[in-house]
């Protein structure tokens, strides 16, 4: 209790007599891991004074209604289609019970916690607080420890099973960090960087023709420029508007900052109309804008560069959201441990009343380390942002159907759960059926790009939009392919794709190459965008939550791509075939036809 006054300079006496009515109240195990995922070793007991910001997530009983509105105006056929909800109608539709409410603040007041120390999400179903990890442990009847993962050098502060007062059981879905063990990454693959050493000496001169049918620079089959692109996925001379109220924007995280001298750069290689232009900068959780060149980040170069130059001169805003470094041991002492940073994402932006219509991000993790409860919370709250009108895409993942820690060819990939039985490793946030999913290609013609993220989902189960699609791709499968690696039944991922290789960026004032689906999702996004530029000139809603158009009215806008295939785990992956596949989905934008197409929705 002192340290406890000491924390919170509040009255003990107070403190004391809340206490008491938890008092008696029995712990049940709340949440519970078989162990550490591979990788992670525990270390030593966590010190008592790191700070931890735990985030409690209380039940939203009305998401199912909150789903049904999304189907409804994310459905080109139903008379709904674009009447997109308020920020305060998705707000009600998240907000928990008034009694979860209330016996959540009893619980926290018997622990000390006044109303001035929590902090609250705005549809009141996620509450923040910071407390040392004694009394966590005390809160939680737990023990934290210091876990670290030798690949990656990094340290954080976990448990493998935590326990809640039983009669909370029904107000609270989950507290996090606990056992979340994921390590959230850029899915731009190192592998693939090349600085200026290794373009391309002579790219090829003539044409050779595009997806679309249309004539490409024959030098785009080695080398991706926004002038590729605009010519691949047949945009060439279409202008976008830059007063229409249409933004596009790009997340960052984990240091990752977005240079303006390296897009300024770009700009005068590649857009020289942009060149003096920038995007809005917007800090999430204390994220910062470090312009010092060593400070660049490649992802956020190229998210920005690509999505904004494509996109120019539609406003563009780019997101640094906080995300703790990996923590140094002897120092973790008076550190502190944070949650994933998409949480903390999703809680800006549904706090506010205006959000960028299309909105690309590349970061992912495998996900079985996310845990089934944070995982569902976290999607949802990307449903809410669809319901409210907004495109998000991800980066469908860089391991094939595998994890991407390791050579595709060699990787081999276990279960967490125990049972440690080899099975494919689906990308989450790709994996939640409220996103749409980038997967890649490479060359002209477009095959699939060998690291391209797919496979099936083990938490989500397949939505109706994909019914058919995904089922067709089933059925062409030989019988008893990989049965037992995948769930035949899972959300099907990706989406749709975007070429994914040889992606020339400026990065910290130099050339180079770079490949990943973090290429992919943002020049996916930026074709969006400039599709509800094009919703928005002709007065109608933007097209919000994608997936439903892009399998009914829109399918016959996507390139199908039916070459490639996608190793990992030891394994040939799955291959690109006629029709949607779990290796590029349903393919790559054809702009022109899809407007048709939008416009007509
Ligand atoms: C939430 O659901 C309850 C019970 O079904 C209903 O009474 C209430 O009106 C709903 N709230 C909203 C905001 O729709
Ligand atoms: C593009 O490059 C690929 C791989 O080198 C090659 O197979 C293909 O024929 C090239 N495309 C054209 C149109 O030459
Ligand atoms: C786009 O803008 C350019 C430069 O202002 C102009 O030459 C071109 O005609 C415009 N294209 C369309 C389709 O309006
Ligand atoms: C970014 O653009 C804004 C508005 O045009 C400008 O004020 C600012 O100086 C620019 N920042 C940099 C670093 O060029
Ligand atoms: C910005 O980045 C540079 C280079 O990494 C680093 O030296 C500097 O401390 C950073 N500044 C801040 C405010 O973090
Ligand atoms: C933590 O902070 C305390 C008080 O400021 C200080 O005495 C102690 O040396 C610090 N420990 C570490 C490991 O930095
Ligand atoms: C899982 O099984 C593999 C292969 O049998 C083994 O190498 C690995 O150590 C096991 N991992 C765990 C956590 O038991
Ligand atoms: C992929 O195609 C190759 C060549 O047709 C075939 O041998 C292989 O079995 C297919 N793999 C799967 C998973 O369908």
């Amino acid at each position: 209790m002192m340290r406890l006054s000491f924390w919170l300079g509040l009255s003990l006496s107070v403190a004391l007599a809340r206490a008491a009515l938890y008092k008696g109240c029995q712990h049940k195990v709340k949440e519970s891991i078989h162990g550490p995922p591979r990788g992670w070793v525990k270390q030593s007991p966590a010190p008592p004074n790191h700070i931890i910001e735990l985030k409690i997530a209380l039940p939203q009983p009305n998401f199912s209604v909150l789903e049904q509105h999304l189907w409804e105006v994310s459905d080109p056929d139903h008379e709904r289609y674009g009447a997109h909800l308020s920020k305060e109608e998705t707000d009600a539709l998240m907000a928990p019970h008034q009694d979860s409410v209330d016996a959540v603040n009893e619980w926290l007041a018997s622990h000390g916690f006044a109303a001035e120390h929590l902090i609250r999400s705005s549809a009141k179903d996620w509450i923040t607080i910071r407390v040392p990890v004694s009394l966590a442990e005390e809160m939680l009847d737990t023990t934290y420890h210091v876990y670290y993962h030798a690949e990656s050098g990094d340290s954080i502060v976990r448990t493998t099973s935590y326990s809640l007062p039983e009669v909370l059981h029904e107000h609270i879905d989950l507290v996090q960090p606990t056992i979340m063990f994921g390590r959230f990454r850029g899915l731009k693959s190192t592998l693939h960087w090349a600085g200026s050493s290794s373009l391309a000496s002579s790219p090829a001169s003539g044409t050779i023709t595009g997806p679309a049918g249309n004539q490409v620079d024959a030098s785009c089959n080695n080398t991706i420029t926004l002038t590729c692109l605009r010519q691949i996925y047949n945009a060439v001379g279409y202008n976008t508007s830059a007063t229409n109220g249409n933004k596009i924007a790009l997340t960052g995280y984990l240091g990752q900052y977005a240079n303006i001298a390296d897009l300024e750069m770009f700009y005068q290689y590649q857009n020289p109309a942009a060149y003096g232009t920038n995007f809005t900068f917007v800090s999430v959780h204390g994220g910062i804008n470090n312009q010092s060149m060593a400070a660049a980040g490649i992802e956020a170069d190229l998210d920005t560069q690509f999505a904004l130059g494509l996109t120019y001169p539609t406003p563009g805003t780019f997101y640094s959201t906080y995300g703790s470094p990996p923590f140094i041991p002897d120092a973790m002492e008076n550190s502190s441990s944070d949650n994933e940073p998409y949480s903390y994402w999703l809680d800006y932006v549904l706090s506010q009343p205006d959000v960028p219509q299309a909105i690309s991000s590349s970061y992912g993790d495998d996900e079985q380390t996310v845990p089934y409860s944070y995982a569902t919370r976290v999607c949802n709250g990307f449903a809410a942002l669809g319901a409210r009108g907004v495109s998000i895409m991800f980066s469908s993942g860089d391991g094939g159907v595998g994890d991407g820690d390791a050579d595709p060819a060699t990787q081999e990939c276990y279960t967490n759960d125990g049972r440690n039985v080899t099975a494919f490793v689906p990308g989450f946030p790709a994996s939640c059926p409220y996103v749409t999913a980038v997967g890649g290609t490479v060359n002209v013609p477009e095959t699939a790009v060998f690291f391209s993220g797919g496979g099936f989902s083990n938490y989500f189960p397949r939505p109706a939009y994909q019914g058919t699609a995904v089922q067709g791709f089933l059925d062409k499968l030989a019988p008893g392919t990989y049965e037992g690696l995948y769930n035949p039944y899972g959300r099907g991922i990706p989406d749709v794709s975007a070429q994914a290789y040889n992606f020339l960026i400026v990065y910290q004032g130099e050339e180079g190459y770079v490949a990943g689906t973090s290429c992919s999702s943002p020049t996916f996004t930026s074709f969006v965008s400039m599709l509800n530029d094009a919703r928005i000139d002709a007065g109608l809603p933007t097209l919000g939550f994608l997936n439903p158009f892009l399998y009914s009215k829109g399918l016959t806008g996507l390139n199908d791509i039916t070459e490639g295939n996608n190793p990992g785990c030891g394994t040939e992956g799955f291959n690109s075939t006629i029709g949607w596949d779990a290796v590029t989905g349903l393919g790559t934008p054809n702009f022109e036809t899809l407007k048709e197409l939008a416009l007509a929705a």
